[in-house]
């Protein structure tokens, strides 16, 4: 079983950017820890803050693996290039938000991916990553 995680811009900067918000882990680690804990899946990892990257990146792996976990960051709330390159492919998208975005400000409760995403994980913290590759065994 194939399945990537996607994350969108600032993302990079885990561990580092608003710890209160974000954690004080970087995603690199934290992946880490997901490839052991999921030793039967091909668990592979990209991020880019380039809009036209992660549609690529969609359109590159979304006929062929079996799961996308898709934290599109501050894209979700403003690209429907992202949201459109989740309609066309096959392969199920899981959208996910480290932080409740609906406790934060108003402009990030309006989401273009979810209409189109298999699921929805908000507010777990890094966890949300975990729960979403789960739900694809
Ligand atoms: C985020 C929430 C977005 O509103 C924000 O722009 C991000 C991260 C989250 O994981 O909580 O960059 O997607």
């Amino acid at each position: 079983m194939k399945v990537l995680i996607v994350n969108g811009p600032n993302l990079n900067l885990l561990g580092k950017r608003e710890p209160t918000i974000y954690g004080d882990a970087s995603f690199e680690d934290y992946f880490k820890s997901l490839q052991k804990k999921y030793p039967k899946i091909e668990l592979t990892y990209y991020q880019s803050n380039i809009e036209g990257e992660l549609i690529d990146k969609l359109h590159e792996v979304g006929f062929s693996y079996d799961g996308i976990v898709l934290n599109a960051a501050a894209y979700t709330h403003t690209s429907v290039g992202i949201a459109d390159a989740v309609k066309a492919i096959e392969t199920p998208v899981i959208e996910v938000h480290i932080s409740n975005v609906y406790n934060r400000e108003e402009f990030r409760h309006h989401s273009y991916i979810s209409p189109n995403a298999s699921g929805i994980i908000v507010g777990m913290g890094l966890k949300g990553y975990d729960l979403a590759v789960q739900s694809f065994t």
